[in-house]
């Protein structure tokens, strides 16, 4: 089954913690936690208190993707507060290695994540460290940009070099019902949405709109 993540970035800030259990009563499998720190990226959105305070609104899997530099002093701090999958970017730099290591201590799932400019190549050396391989659709630092579509066939790439592993393939950025069936088609296991899941801004709006992901995730998967 593909699984949906639905990105709180499109949320409404003011209400995050209604916006979590709404989205997680509409359909969403994982909440996707944006970190940004205006270093990285141009962006400053929230930290690990935000995660905590979210933690007591689902019991869905918190999926936090940093987009931070460095990241290893907050790892920790994103553990604890109830994170389940962290994520940090190959270009986050200085010792990838080493940051999946710390993640893995933690007893959390670990991720690593590529921007578009970055081959899919640049995972090799770290695909036995990993649960998961995070493919960005767009440049990271802001929701509601186009998906990039050179990424089907880094999905497609990311697919072979993943090989037999037990590896989850998620992809951020641009996902909407009408790419989600070629996205899925083309190899990956969680899609991350979020204005197109938060559009409408009513949990009626989120429940029509999850339906219509999953309805084309479905198609794709043929
Ligand atoms: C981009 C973030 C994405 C983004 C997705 O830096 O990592 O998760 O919020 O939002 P949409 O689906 O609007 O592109
Ligand atoms: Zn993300």
């Amino acid at each position: 089954m593909t699984l949906i993540a639905p990105s709180i970035l499109a949320a409404d800030f003011s209400r995050m913690g209604e916006e979590v259990a709404a989205i997680a009563a509409a359909g969403a499998d994982w909440i996707h936690l944006d970190v940004m720190d205006g270093h990285f990226v141009e962006q400053i959105t929230f930290g690990p208190a935000m995660v905590a305070a979210l933690r007591p609104h689902s019991a869905l899997p918190f999926d936090a993707h940093l987009m931070i530099s460095p990241t290893d002093r907050y790892l920790a701090a994103f553990a604890e507060a109830g994170a389940n999958t962290i994520t940090v970017h190959v270009e986050a730099g200085p010792h990838l290695h080493r940051s999946l290591q710390r993640i893995r201590e933690l007893g959390v799932k670990v991720g690593v994540a590529i921007n578009p400019g970055t081959p899919v190549e640049a995972v090799a050396p770290v695909l036995d460290d990993v649960d998961l391989v995070l493919v960005m659709s767009v440049n990271p630092g802001f929701g509601g940009q186009r998906f990039i579509p050179a990424t089907l066939d880094k999905l497609r790439a990311m697919r072979e070099l993943v090989g037999s592993r037990p590896i989850t393939i998620e992809v951020d950025g641009g996902v909407t019902a009408a790419n989600t069936a070629e996205i899925v088609a083309a190899g990956a296991n969680v899609v991350v949405v979020g204005s197109a899941a938060f559009s409408g801004g009513t949990p009626a709006a989120y429940v029509t709109n999850l339906a219509g992901i999953r309805q084309a995730s479905m198609a794709g998967r043929g």
